[in-house]
């Protein structure tokens, strides 16, 4: 299989972890005689510095005239602590989701038993986890009408969405949870006793529920899904819901695997679809080879699925847990004996080609272990 791929590092810590990505890419290609062809492009605060603009138009035609995007992170400090600054790094990626249309963000959320001691939640409370957060993307408060007094003194952004836009990632969310390895169950979380908006996404999603009988549905306001994720994340199955709570849910649910660093995602829709980490850029630790790649090679591994290559997929997978249950991990996970970002990638990518055998011993990669820097 030919692919072409448009790869943006992005800012902070998103070329180390991105290149981790691309060598299981290489690794996967050689092993499974496919061609992967590779488009650097730049977005972001790396852009900004570069060309002036967060997505120059050449990055944008060559997203778009490409099979998928892996795309590393975006943002640094130096626009996050200036409120006032114009152009921002986070705009190009914004711009992207509208201008590919990427309506839905889709995120899973696994528990690794071997990791379940690095999540602040007790490990019985972790067991069988296993969910998806269905995102939309591409409205919202995020993309409504922005305002800024010209005295300071007064700022708003409208939130507001369409019924098409709420159907169709509803449609998406229903189709997922139907599938056989699901437990046709979907939770639709807003905040229906206040907003507007919440209001006509159960409206529409109790319509659209009729559709999909097999599929049991129930409403969650934020507020208790915060909780609920916290105190039963066994509960959830698939859970859909709009871009804001989207993105603060998902960065909560992360922390039941341990670490941020861990989650891939993907975002689809009508135009090309792009596989990111869910992490930031990471700032602090950016070219110091201690980020965790194993989220942007687990969205690699959704990104080859997406190209129905499930065998290629599910050994990157492999081999990920693999390295997570052998302790073979990033600072994140282990403070004091952990290994670098890269060398990490080597280790998934030489268990790829199977020149580490599934029975490692521990002590014959102990060589290959970093120090602590
Ligand atoms: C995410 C990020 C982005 C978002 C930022 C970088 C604009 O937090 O993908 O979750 O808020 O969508
Ligand atoms: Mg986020």
């Amino acid at each position: 299989m030919k692919k072409n791929i448009v790869v943006i590092e992005g800012d902070g810590i998103g070329p180390e972890v991105t290149k981790q990505s691309v060598k299981i890419l290489d690794e996967i290609a050689e092993l499974f005689d496919h061609e992967f062809i590779y488009s650097y492009q730049l977005m972001g605060a790396d852009a900004i510095d570069k060309t002036g603009n967060p997505l120059p138009d050449k990055t944008l035609e060559a997203c778009k005239n490409s099979d998928a995007v892996l795309f590393g992170a975006i943002g640094h400090p130096k626009y996050d602590n200036d409120p006032t600054a114009k152009v921002r790094p986070e705009q190009g990626l914004l711009r992207l989701r509208k201008e590919l249309q990427l309506f839905g963000n889709i995120r899973p959320i696994i528990t690794y038993p071997a990791l379940a001691h690095l999540s602040p939640l007790k490990a019985s409370r972790l067991e069988n986890v296993d969910f998806i957060i269905f995102r939309e993307l591409t409205g919202g408060i995020y993309f409504g009408k922005k305002y800024l007094a010209e005295d300071g003194s007064y700022a708003s952004d409208d939130c507001g969405y369409s019924r098409s836009e709420i159907e169709r990632i509803a449609h998406l969310a229903f189709h997922f949870a139907q599938k056989p390895e699901r437990r046709k169950k979907l939770t639709l979380v807003d905040k229906a006793n206040v907003l507007e908006t919440s209001r006509l996404w159960r409206k529409v999603v109790q319509e659209i529920a009729l559709q999909y009988p097999d599929v049991a549905v129930d409403y969650m306001f934020v507020d208790n899904a915060a909780m609920q994720i916290i105190i039963n994340p066994v509960q959830f199955d698939v859970v859909l819901t709009e871009n804001m709570f989207g993105d603060i849910i998902s960065d909560e649910a992360s922390v039941l695997t341990g670490s941020l660093g861990l989650l891939p995602s993907a975002s689809v829709g009508t135009g090309t679809v792009l596989f990111e980490p869910i992490h930031g850029s990471y700032p602090q630790a950016a070219g110091k080879d201690i980020a965790n790649p194993v989220g942007s090679i687990l969205s690699a591994a959704m990104m080859l699925e997406y190209f129905g290559l499930t065998t290629e997929a599910s050994l990157v997978r492999e081999a990920v847990s693999w390295s997570l249950t052998n302790g073979f991990v990033t600072k994140d996970i282990e403070p004091v004996n952990f290994y670098f970002t890269s060398t990490l990638g080597e280790m998934i990518s030489d268990y790829i080609s199977g020149k580490i055998p599934g029975s490692v011993k521990r002590e014959n990669i102990e060589l290959r272990k970093s120090t602590i820097i």
